[in-house]
């Protein structure tokens, strides 16, 4: 049986941003924000703290934290211990650290092999620990890979046995490219919850095959109920070709409602909140429900 709620967790200001052809001013992505979080949205990746270099877009990362200290939890994305510490500067109460199960997409992603990551996060993690701070994993090319294709769901979970093993709050399951199928999506998230039954699971999927929603539905099934989404379908990663945007949080969030899976999202305030960004970035937003709100 479903179960009656699920969490959505917006990536929309950071995973919809970062891959952004044109800057987003600071203004805009806080009113992003904010909007998002009128809508219901309590859980939300607000920024990244990488390198400048590597993505622009994200360069506001300490002013995104300063400007949304009213906000419940200010989770922020990060792979590094120069991240961490300006993370946590900036009076962060959460991170995400990230790391692909595929040693040449983390290669290309932060410059690192995986085992060297996972070596340089250990420490970082059962500090961050100690201080109290939440931290969530999120597990890249987990199904996928640009480079190697299919990924074995053994390293998966191996990696995923790593984090668990170091503390973590949560893990977030990622099909970076947007090519898992809904019966790959029912197997990984099945064995997922029944590895890791005492830890918070979230669902990360890409919708470039447009299956993201199937798959979504594949892992509620599989007795996930943390789904992370992107409002307007925004994103994808500048560091895994192909890669789309995110399940669209709006999408998410009818179809959810229609099965009776609430979420305590408000679809009109989330439309709202979609039509603040629009104008800002590159492309006209085409999810199913966002489109259906233009049209009315
Ligand atoms: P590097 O060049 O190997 O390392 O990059 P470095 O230590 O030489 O750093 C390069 C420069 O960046 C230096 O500056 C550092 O100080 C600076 P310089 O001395 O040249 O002036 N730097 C930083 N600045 C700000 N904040 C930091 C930071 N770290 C170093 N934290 C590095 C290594 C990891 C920094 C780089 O590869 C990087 O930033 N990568 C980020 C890639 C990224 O953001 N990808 C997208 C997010 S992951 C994703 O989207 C997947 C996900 O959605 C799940 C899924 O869908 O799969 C989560
Ligand atoms: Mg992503």
């Amino acid at each position: 049986s479903l179960p009656k709620t699920a969490t959505i967790i917006e990536v929309g200001p950071r995973d919809g941003l970062q891959n952004e052809a044109k800057t987003v001013k600071t203004e805009d992505k806080l009113a992003f924000i904010h909007a998002l979080q009128a809508a219901g949205l309590a859980e939300m990746e607000l920024t990244s703290f990488v390198s400048p270099k590597w993505v622009p877009q994200m360069a506001d990362a300490r002013e995104i934290v300063d400007a949304t200290k009213k906000m419940g939890r200010q989770l922020v994305l990060t792979p590094n211990e120069r991240g961490i510490n300006a993370a946590s500067q900036a009076g962060a109460d959460s991170i995400a650290v990230f790391v692909g199960v595929s040693n040449s997409f983390n290669q290309k992603n932060i410059n690192k092999t995986t085992a060297q990551s996972t070596e340089t996060l250990h420490p970082l993690i059962e500090k961050a620990k100690r201080e109290g701070i939440y931290v969530r994993a999120c597990i890249s090319t987990a199904f996928y890979c640009p480079f190697e294709g299919a990924i074995e769901a053994q390293d998966t979970i191996d990696l995923c046995r790593q984090f668990v093993d170091w503390g973590v709050d949560e893990l977030s399951v990622a099909d970076t490219i947007g090519m898992a199928n809904p019966q790959e999506s029912y197997e990984l998230f099945s064995s997922l919850k029944k590895h890791f039954p005492e830890i918070l699971i979230a669902a990360h999927f890409h919708d470039t095959r447009r299956m993201a929603l199937a798959n979504s539905y594949a892992a509620l099934l599989a007795g996930i109920d943390r789904f992370d989404a992107s409002a307007g379908g925004l994103g994808g990663c500048p560091f895994a070709p192909g890669a789309t945007g995110n399940v669209a949080t709006e999408d998410l969030v009818h179809m959810f409602h229609r099965m009776g899976v609430e979420t305590g999202v408000d679809l009109e305030k989330l439309f709202k909140a979609i039509s603040l960004i629009e104008p800002h970035v590159s492309n006209s937003l085409q999810t199913g429900m966002y489109t259906l709100y233009k049209n009315r």
